[in-house]
């Protein structure tokens, strides 16, 4: 009986206000990302993880370790993995794969002036890779079909865990089901192992894809500016509005003349009134420089 562990105190399971706000301040200033006293219970709960991780026994003790004995810089990126929203999908708001497949190829034809263009592509929160893969998926199939001449895809977000599944690209079967048929059987490849309910991403289309770290609040961003489409969707929601105003401005200026930058069909607003872009569709703007 003595063996036996008293029940955590349901105090110190919780974060002080003084940490929690810490905590929310810290993640902002970090990764843009507005934590509001809402998601407190959401944000304890994720981080119990890490009181694990470290061996301490409480949610009070790692505020303690974070703000009082100087662990805060050391533990910043654990926190953003804790707080960071993945959800993604194949094919997620299927009209803006319809739009690349058929406005984008003839207007960058236009804009580049050659009957089989290229396509560089950006997915800027490429969470575990669905985004980066459907564009390729797409991409692929224009390839196929003599409609482009080559594509290659880019994909980045702050999490490294999830960079590091987009770069398996290992996906449970149930999760691929928004690819239609016939591409599921080009770009997908069942696992060797027939119980597995896994499948992967076809090497050819591995191969066009490079996956990178980058967090969005950083003041540049070191990558080509001759982009011709930008994929940010579904991470400025978690912003603040400046911070959004100045996420879309920094994307808009790596797309090339008549490139089009994608949010997700909440973020519209982000978009607005940032010089040189043109609202081509509800989440679609094209960059437009004034003579
Ligand atoms: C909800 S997912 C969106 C995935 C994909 N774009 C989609 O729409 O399916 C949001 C992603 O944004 C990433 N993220 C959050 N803050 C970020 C930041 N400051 N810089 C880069 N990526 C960030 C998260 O790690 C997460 O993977």
């Amino acid at each position: 009986m003595n063996a036996l562990k008293p029940l955590p105190d349901p105090e110190m399971d919780q974060l002080s206000d003084r940490h929690f706000a810490a905590i929310a301040a810290a993640i902002e200033s970090r990764a843009g990302i507005k934590l509001p006293r809402g998601k407190r219970t959401m944000v304890e709960g994720r981080l119990r993880r890490r009181v694990r991780a470290l061996g301490l026994d409480s949610l009070r003790a790692y505020g303690a370790h974070l703000f009082d004995s100087g662990g805060l810089a050391g533990e910043m990126s654990e926190l953003i993995e804790c707080v960071t929203t993945n959800k993604t999908d194949f094919f997620r708001e299927p009209s803006h794969f319809d739009f690349l497949r058929d406005g984008a190829v003839r207007e960058i034809g236009n804009w580049q002036g050659s009957a089989l263009p290229s396509f560089k592509v950006w997915s800027a929160a490429a969470s575990t890779g669905a985004e980066a893969y459907t564009a390729a998926m797409v991409l692929q199939d224009l390839v196929d079909a003599g409609r482009i001449r080559r594509y290659s895809v880019l994909g980045t977000d702050i999490s490294v865990e999830v960079l590091r599944e987009a770069q398996r690209a290992v996906y449970p079967r149930e999760f691929v089901e928004p690819v239609p048929a016939d591409m599921r059987r080009r770009f997908l490849m069942n696992a060797r192992d027939p119980a597995s309910a896994t499948v992967r991403i076809v090497p050819e289309l591995r191969g066009r894809v490079t996956f990178r770290q980058l967090n969005l609040m950083d003041p540049a961003y070191p990558f080509d500016r001759d982009v011709d489409i930008i994929f940010c969707r579904n991470v400025l929601i978690y912003f603040e509005k400046q911070v959004q105003h100045a996420v879309v401005s920094r994307l808009s200026s790596h797309l090339r003349q008549g490139g089009f930058l994608i949010l997700g069909h909440s973020e519209s607003m982000a978009a607005s009134g940032v010089d040189g872009l043109r609202q081509a569709g509800p989440t679609i703007f094209q960059r437009i420089d004034k003579a």
